[in-house]
């Protein structure tokens, strides 16, 4: 198995890479380590991941196509895990064009040679942003998702419509993954967690959107590293080739109850600033796994507190606090 990672550099994409050469998958990852946050991080992990033989490197960006055609010539990939793109829902208010650029020409990029050299799975990372303003919880992935409410959730939805239309010219096997707010060790500087986390050790006030009053399905890393690694791995017939996967905990936290959790992990109490709610995010999110969990045997390991822990434990060494 020679898999293509893309965005390996990148948070979910370095556990994942993990945990294929965990699998003794050859692993070749691309990432054009941009700076939508702190390179340090990304170096790090990559070279954790350099220390693995069957791991190779090339610095990319998903936007060129002459050096992906080239790289999928040499390189002969069985199977494609596509990760990289620009995240975050307030960034793709301020950057729209940073957005359609990685998330979708570098989408259409990396499908159309996936197809072309006849990948034999190809999965990408959706998200639970395409759900938008849709109101009803659980989101369930037979919903119609023509809401979205960012620019990123969009360009995650144009990735689907995208990847329904090769499943069905090119018979390419593809699957979405809608990811639901993921967290844990190496986690993103950009999120919520990390910000917490890292305003609480400074004594500095923490920000609290929608005066609080949000709730989230937070996903602890390993849970989703697992899911996708199950369905990577499968060699189970599968009646279509185009398929869908929420990816979440299946529980809904309320913000308030994950930043108390968070202060008794950490054993210290926030400063908290509360404000209105931010242009393009949405009050709730909440998965229903019921798909996964009886195609794949999904099932959820951690709690959020053994998650937060996880994370303060990876957090206090990385930073030395
Ligand atoms: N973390 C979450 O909670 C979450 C939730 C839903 C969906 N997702 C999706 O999962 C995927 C991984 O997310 P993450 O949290 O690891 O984010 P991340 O930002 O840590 O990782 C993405 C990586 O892609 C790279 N990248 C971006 N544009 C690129 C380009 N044009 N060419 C090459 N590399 C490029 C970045 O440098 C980065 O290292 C993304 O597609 C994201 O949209 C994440």
């Amino acid at each position: 198995m020679k898999v293509l990672l893309t965005g390996s550099a990148g948070f979910i994409g370095f556990h994942l890479a993990k945990k294929l050469l965990d699998n003794n998958a050859i692993v070749i990852g691309i990432d054009n380590i941009n700076q939508a946050y702190d390179l340090d991080l990304k170096k790090s992990r990559l070279k954790i991941l350099a220390k693995n033989k069957n791991f190779k490197f090339y610095k990319l960006d998903i936007t060129n196509k002459l050096s992906l055609e080239k790289l999928f010539k040499k390189e002969k990939f069985s199977h494609v895990v596509h990760m990289a793109a620009q995240a975050g829902v307030r960034d793709s208010i301020e950057k729209p064009g940073l957005f359609i650029n990685s998330n979708i020409v570098g989408f259409g990029n990396i499908i159309e040679l996936s197809a072309k050299n006849k990948i034999k799975k190809f999965a990408y990372a959706s998200s639970s942003s395409v759900y938008g303003l849709n109101t009803t919880k659980p989101s369930d992935e037979s919903e119609k998702c023509e809401k979205p409410a960012s620019i990123y959730g969009a360009t995650k939805k144009a990735n689907e419509l995208i990847a329904h239309t090769y499943s069905h010219i090119h018979n390419l096997s593809t699957i979405g993954l809608r990811f639901f707010t993921v967290y844990g060790p190496w986690g993103r500087p950009d999120m919520a967690l990390f910000k917490f986390t890292d305003a609480i050790f400074k004594k500095k006030k923490i920000d609290i959107y929608n005066h609080g009053d949000m709730n989230r399905d937070f996903t602890y890393i390993d849970d989703v590293v697992e899911a996708v690694i199950k369905i990577i791995l499968s060699k189970k017939k599968i009646n279509t080739n185009y398929e869908i996967f929420n990816i979440g905990s299946g529980k809904i936290i309320t913000l308030k109850k994950f930043i108390k959790t968070l202060e008794d992990v950490m054993e210290i109490k926030a400063k908290k600033r509360f404000l209105p709610m931010q242009k393009g995010d949405v009050k709730d999110t909440l998965a229903l796994n019921t798909r996964i969990e009886k195609q794949y045997n999904y099932k959820v390991k951690y709690t959020l507190r053994e998650g937060l822990s996880e994370f303060i434990k990876w957090y206090r060494s990385y930073y030395n606090k």
